[in-house]
C-alpha cells in the first residue's frame, strides 16, 4: 500500500555526508533508503539510524550496477509506489588512479553515468511524486568559473574530478529544464570541505553542517529554485 509519509533514496549513504543527510531527512519524518555498494554496510547503516527512531532501510545500489539500478526501481515500486527525494550523493576522487585517462574514465563512471542512469529510471516514480526533488552532490570545484577566479581551489590538478562534477552540473541544468513542466526540481551542491574519508580530517567542516544544503534543497518548498547550483543556500558560479 502507498504510504503517504515523503520517501527519499540517498546513494553512497553507508557512512560520510550521505549517512548524515538520511539522518537529518529522517528526522523530518521522511523515510529514508540508504543506498551502498555493501548489502551488509547499508543494513548496519540503516539499524544506526533506526535505533535514532528514524524510519530507514538499507538498500543494495552500486549506481554504476544495471542490475541493482533495476532492483531499486522494483523495490521502491513494490514497497512505496513513488519516489519523492533523490539525493545522487554517491562519488569518487580518483586522480591518483592509473593514467589521466582511466582516472577521468573511472571518475565519470561513478560521478556522472551513475547518478545519469539511476535518476532516469527512478523519473517515473518521482513523477508520482507531488513534489519530487532530484539533488545532485557537486563540489565546487565542478565550478568553472569558481577554478577560473579563485586561486584557492584553480591551482589543484585533479582533472578527472573536476571535469566529472562541471559535466554532473551540465546535466543538472539540461534536467531541470526537461522537467520544468512538472513539479520536480533538479538542483546541485557543494557540500563544503567536511570532515570525511574524502574531504580528510583537516577539513573545516564537520558532517552535519556538510549535509545541511542537501537537505535544504530536498524540501524545498514548491515555489523554492531549480536548474541551481547552491552552497549554504547561495547560489555557487557555474
Ligand atoms: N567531503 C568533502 O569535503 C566534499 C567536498 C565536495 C564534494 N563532496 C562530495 O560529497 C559526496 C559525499 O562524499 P563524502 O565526503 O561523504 O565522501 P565518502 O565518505 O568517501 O563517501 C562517498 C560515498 O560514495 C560511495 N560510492 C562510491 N562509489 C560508489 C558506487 N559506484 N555506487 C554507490 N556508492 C558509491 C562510497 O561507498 P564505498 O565506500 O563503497 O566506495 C561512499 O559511501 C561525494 O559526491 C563527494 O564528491 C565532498
Amino acid at each position: 500500500m502507498a504510504t503517504t509519509k515523503q520517501v527519499a533514496l540517498i546513494t553512497g549513504a553507508y557512512k560520510g555526508i550521505g549517512l548524515e543527510i538520511g539522518r537529518q531527512l529522517g528526522q523530518l519524518g521522511i523515510i529514508v533508503l540508504l543506498g551502498a555498494r555493501s548489502l551488509s554496510k547499508a543494513e548496519a547503516a540503516a539499524t544506526l539510524l533506526r535505533e535514532e527512531q528514524i524510519e530507514a532501510h538499507g538498500i543494495e545500489l552500486d549506481i554504476t550496477n544495471p542490475d541493482h539500478i533495476q532492483a531499486a526501481v522494483r523495490r521502491l515500486e513494490t514497497e512505496f509506489g513513488k519516489l519523492d527525494i533523490l539525493i545522487n550523493n554517491a562519488g569518487v576522487y580518483t586522480d591518483h588512479l592509473g593514467t589521466p585517462v582511466e582516472a577521468v574514465r573511472a571518475s565519470f563512471e561513478v560521478n556522472l553515468f551513475g547518478p545519469l542512469a539511476l535518476t532516469d529510471a527512478l523519473l517515473p516514480l518521482l513523477k508520482a511524486s507531488p513534489a519530487g526533488r532530484i539533488v545532485n552532490q557537486s563540489s565546487i570545484l565542478g565550478s568553472l568559473g569558481t577554478l577560473l577566479t579563485n586561486p584557492m581551489y584553480g591551482v589543484r590538478s585533479v582533472p578527472a574530478y573536476t571535469s566529472s562534477k562541471a559535466a554532473l552540473n551540465a546535466w543538472t541544468v539540461q534536467l531541470s529544464i526537461a522537467l520544468r513542466d512538472t513539479t520536480i526540481k533538479v538542483n546541485a551542491c557543494h557540500p563544503g570541505w567536511v570532515k570525511t574519508d574524502m574531504g580528510g580530517a583537516d577539513a573545516p567542516m564537520e558532517i552535519h553542517e556538510g549535509a545541511e544544503s542537501a537537505v535544504w534543497l530536498a524540501t524545498l518548498p514548491q515555489d523554492g529554485p531549480t536548474g541551481g547550483f547552491f552552497h549554504k543556500r547561495e547560489l555557487l558560479p557555474w
